[in-house]
């Protein structure tokens, strides 16, 4: 008996284990809003490892020219890659955009306005979210705020060369003039009805 439960005790929590990550990445549609809102930041998440992985592995590499580079190769058929593996669309967002095709739609741009109001007020950046559901879906955003390491390619003092580099790949660039503790941007993801 004594040799028999902690070996249950093991299936048990294997059989636990090889459960739970299936039943998180396809929610039946009756799932309620915490199971989403779990899968949504776990999707955040990886794709937030994934770019910084990315991106610190080009830094160390090939500078920020080459990061630069990178981050306009691999970003978004990063965050494509993510949605389809998650079962949902994730990507990223701003008021002010690098790129034109992170644009906010109304719904998302709302929330950005809102983010920024909280962040004044003095919400902590890690506690802003936002997340609504209706017969179109699920949906739900998370702030990023403006770290120290971001200076170099989004900060008040872009080195003049990196900057037309930027000018380049993105004409229509937006995203420098931040300040560590800003609101950046924010993470999106959509889970559509069928
Ligand atoms: C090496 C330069 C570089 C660094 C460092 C960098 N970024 Fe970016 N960032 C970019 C580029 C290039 C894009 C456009 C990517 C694309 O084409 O989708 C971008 C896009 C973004 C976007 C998407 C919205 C938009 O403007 O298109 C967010 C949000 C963002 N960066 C946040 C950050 C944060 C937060 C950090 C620090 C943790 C950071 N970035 C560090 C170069 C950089």
């Amino acid at each position: 008996m004594d040799r028999v439960a902690p070996r249950i005790a093991l299936l048990l929590w294997l059989a636990g284990a090889a459960v739970s990550p299936a039943a998180a990445e396809s929610p039946d549609q009756g799932a309620d809003l915490t199971t989403r809102q779990e899968q949504a930041r776990a999707a955040i998440k990886h794709l937030q490892l994934s770019l910084q992985l990315a991106l610190g592995y080009a830094m160390l590499e090939a500078g920020p020219e080459g990061a630069i580079q990178t981050c306009n190769l691999s970003a978004l058929p990063m965050t494509d890659e993510i949605s389809g593996a998650m079962g949902a669309e994730i990507g990223r967002t701003a008021l002010r955009l690098r790129n034109p095709a992170n644009a906010p739609d109304e719904w998302e741009q709302e929330q950005l306005h809102s983010f920024e109001a909280r962040l004044a007020a003095g919400e902590p950046a890690a506690a802003i979210e936002a997340v609504r559901q209706d017969e179109t879906g699920f949906r739900f955003m998370k702030a990023i705020p403006m770290q120290d390491q971001c200076a170099v390619c989004h900060g008040t003092e872009v080195d003049p060369a990196l900057q037309e580099r930027i000018g380049k790949l993105y004409p229509a660039d937006e995203a420098t003039g931040f300040r560590t503790g800003d609101l950046r941007g924010a993470f999106t993801v959509t889970i559509p009805s069928p």
